[in-house]
């Protein structure tokens, strides 16, 4: 049984999953994170020489670049302790408290836009999804890296909602200056996630679509787990 959970960013994938997940003893992973882990290895190794966007680092230019961050998506993997996982990169851990960051914002759409980056992260997640009951939350895994699970879930809020949560989350007042750059970075990412050529953020034909602004986080559990419960075998 796979349960596939996307949504825009802030959407509340990761909180509805862990929980839904919980719910069912299966195990969840958040593939975010391993698009995030990457970004995080590529800026401490030095490799984002310029401000480089997801056109540019599709140019000739950047060739070396993407062979770079493809290279590490290669050894990426995670390592399961109960129903978490941790990002490791070359066998390198990153804690997911370290993939917050700024700066990580910034670039992980880049390195998300590369065909061969996803490729390789693609292999990681769907086994991951093959050790057994599992949910998967990200932004192509209803259409791409499971289009056959058996429970397909696409959670939306406006992106104002989301900028508040995600504010309030980080210890921040709703209308403070770091709300305002949650929103903005948030709006940013979502743009470029959408836009991407490949394997683009949109909801699977066939994904139950949960818009989440009026709702608490236990409503949306609820939701998700009784759509489980009708697939759950
Ligand atoms: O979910 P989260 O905000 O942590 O995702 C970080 C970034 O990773 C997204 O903005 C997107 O660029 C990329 N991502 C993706 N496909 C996924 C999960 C995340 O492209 N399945």
């Amino acid at each position: 049984m796979r349960i596939a959970i996307d949504g825009p960013a802030s959407s509340g994938k990761s909180s509805v999953g862990r929980h839904v997940a919980e719910e069912f003893g299966f195990g969840f992973l958040d593939t975010g994170l391993l698009y995030r882990a990457i970004t995080r290895r590529a800026l401490d190794l030095a490799l984002f020489t310029a401000p480089t966007t997801a056109a540019e680092v599709a140019s000739e230019s950047y060739e070396a670049l993407r062979r770079e961050l493809t290279g590490l998506a290669k050894v990426t993997d995670v390592h399961a302790s109960g129903t978490h996982f941790t990002m490791a990169i070359g066998g390198f851990s990153l804690s997911d408290s370290e993939l917050e960051a700024a700066d990580v914002e910034l670039f992980v759409p880049v390195v998300a836009s590369i065909a061969s980056v996803r490729d390789a992260l693609r292999s990681v997640q769907r086994s991951v999804a093959a050790r057994g009951g599992s949910v998967l939350a990200g932004r192509d895994i209803g259409t791409v890296v499971l289009p056959d699970a058996e429970c397909k879930i696409f959670l939306d809020a406006t992106a104002e909602a989301r900028a508040s949560r995600r504010a309030r989350q980080r210890g921040y007042s709703v209308g403070s200056k770091e709300h305002q750059e949650i929103l903005v970075s948030l709006l940013a990412r979502d743009a470029e996630d959408r836009a991407r050529a490949i394997a683009p953020l949109v909801a699977a034909a066939d994904a139950v679509i949960i818009e989440t602004d009026a709702l608490e986080l236990s409503d949306v559990v609820q939701r998700v787990v009784s759509e489980a419960r009708k697939v759950v075998r």
